[in-house]
């Protein structure tokens, strides 16, 4: 007898599954999580990463179909991923047990050989190739992030200034990921094989970039190159982790839950055409923006440093020192390195305490303590555009992202280091989230306040702003004191340097391809 299946709620913000790691799923979302690819409700949370970018051989539209339904075997399922972590922290939690370190070490070693992750995204041009066609597909999915008026639109260079690997069509993006940089490369060798080696070649890896998760020490929190606590405020879709974050840091500023609807999309083709369930359970997957995010370390530090003079300069003193050093990065991000939000001083409240989240911007609607252009009050205003605008909360709410980015560093042919970011967010319209948001927050100089004719402007985001580089701006001369304010202009330290548009199917689609 088949169990009736319930329709998925993709409006509610409580979240989906049980409330605990050990807690049992519900049939249809079990079915729903079997079905959706990991790594779009909740990071993969592997510390090394690698990305193959496929072209698939136009001749070989079957094979590559084929191929396809084969990798439905190897992809990691959301609900795979859960299973994984529940074991995880199983062994996690008895190796705490142990007062042996080496003990300790062993179990683990041995927590670290789970499965590795591996998830599959196609581009338009890659569904195309492939011989599908994609009416209901995202626009800006369609146009590709090469698309020339998109570019515009986003302040990013023209193509042409883009690394190489970029310049040409991508059809496929197939990451693989692990604890150990081994394990991913021996699967990484595998699937490139798989894609041009054995009787059916379906086309070549033509890229490849590896991510690796910089932590200051052993399981401490994530950081990105330019010294920042990173990935901490995410909108979160399971149960647990909602109740996790409401238990722990609160929610009465700032909840964190997310509605099903803010990242999840309908495949845009179905392999017959036809939808792959009618019950709302299976079919879902999500859109993605990759970028290739180029940090300068030596021009975002001069910037810091611009600003921490001032600071100085603004207290009576000649040269700074290191908290005016702090302050002015903290100014730049919207929190400080170690991730305490900048607007909320009392906070700050030992090493190992969690980063706080429950805080929005609404005492400090002047930008004395937290500036409106830092990059987190530019990216999550927190109800900033509701007193400002007059705009929903609600929708302001479904503008966000959820990032999945890992950072990167390589040598140039001429050895030079180059680092930043392998940027990826998932959303279920690219159009309405990322693009908004690069394109009318942080972009936008005039977002929050200021605009008049004549009087300077809020700024852009000094972290990912693109288009006003330079361009002088109003910052707090003194923390929380509104209206006694310095001018500065901030050059840009983040480059694009290629990127594309992709869509993560779902598992039935790629098991009938
Ligand atoms: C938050 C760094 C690119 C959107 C953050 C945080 C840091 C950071 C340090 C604060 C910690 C956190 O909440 O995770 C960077 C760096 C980037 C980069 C170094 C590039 C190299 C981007 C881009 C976007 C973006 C391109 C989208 C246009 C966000 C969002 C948040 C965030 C939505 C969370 C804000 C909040 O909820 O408070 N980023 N970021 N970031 N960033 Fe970025």
């Amino acid at each position: 007898m088949t169990t009736q299946l319930m329709r998925i709620d993709f409006d509610k913000e409580t979240g989906i599954g049980p409330e605990e790691r050990s807690g049992t799923f519900r049939p249809e979302e079990k079915k729903f999580m079997e079905d959706l690819q990991g790594n779009i409700l909740k990071s993969h949370g592997r510390d090394h990463s690698r990305h193959l970018f496929i072209r698939f051989h136009r001749d070989r539209a079957e094979e590559g179909r084929a191929w396809l339904e084969a990798m439905s075997r190897r992809v990691t399922s959301a609900m795979a991923q859960w299973d994984q972590a529940a074991k995880r922290s199983q062994i996690f939690a008895a190796a705490r047990e142990q007062a042996d370190p080496e003990a300790y070490l062993s179990i683990e070693l041995a927590a670290n050989q789970s499965a590795p992750f591996v998830g599959l995204m196609l581009s338009f041009k890659g569904y195309e190739t492939l011989g599908y066609a994609t009416p209901s597909a995202d626009k800006s999915f369609k146009a590709g992030a090469r698309n020339k008026e998109i570019c515009q639109k986003l302040g990013d260079r023209p193509e042409s200034d883009w690394e190489k690997e970029f310049r040409e069509d991508l059809h496929a993006l197939v990451i693989v990921a692990d604890d150990s940089p081994d394990v991913v490369t021996g699967m990484a060798g595998t699937i490139r094989d798989s894609v041009e080696k054995g009787l059916d070649p379906v086309g070549k890896v033509v890229h490849e970039e590896t991510g690796k998760v910089l932590r200051l020490r052993p399981n401490g929190p994530v950081r990105e190159h330019f010294g920042f606590a990173d990935g901490v405020s995410e909108p979160l879709f399971l149960t647990k982790d909602i109740k996790k974050a409401q238990k722990r840091d609160g929610t009465s500023r700032w909840d964190p839950a997310a509605p099903l609807k803010l990242v999840l999309a309908e495949d845009p083709v179905t392999p017959k055409g036809e939808p792959l369930s009618s019950n709302g359970t299976t079919g879902y997957g999500s859109y993605v923006v990759y970028r290739k995010l180029e940090q300068n370390l030596t021009r975002f530090n001069q910037q810091r440093l611009k600003l921490a003079r001032e600071l100085a300069k603004a207290d009576g003193r000649k040269q700074p020192h290191e908290g005016d050093l702090e302050l002015a990065g903290a100014y730049m991000v919207g929190r400080f390195r170690n991730g305490m939000p900048v607007g909320e001083p009392a906070t700050a409240n030992g090493v190992d305490a969690p980063i706080p989240n429950d805080f929005d911007y609404l005492h400090d609607k002047k930008g004395a303590m937290c500036p409106f252009q830092a990059h987190t009050r530019k990216t999550n205003p927190r109800g900033d555009t509701k007193w400002r605008f007059g705009t929903d909360l609600k929708e302001e709410r479904l503008r966000r992202i959820t990032r999945r980015a890992i950072s990167y560093e390589q040598k140039t042919s001429s050895g030079e280091k180059k680092v930043g970011l392998l940027f990826l967010c998932a959303q279920s319209n690219i159009a309405d989230q990322f693009e908004f948001m690069q394109q009318s927050w942080c972009n936008n100089d005039t977002f929050l306040v200021g605009g008049k004719q004549g009087e300077l402007k809020t700024g852009q985001d000094p972290v990912v702003g693109q288009g006003h580089t330079g361009t002088k701006h109003h910052w707090p001369k003194k923390y929380g004191v509104a209206g006694a304010t310095f001018t500065e202009g901030i050059e840009e330290s983040v480059t694009m340097r290629g990127g594309e548009y992709f869509f993560v199917p779902s598992i039935p689609f790629l098991k009938n391809a």
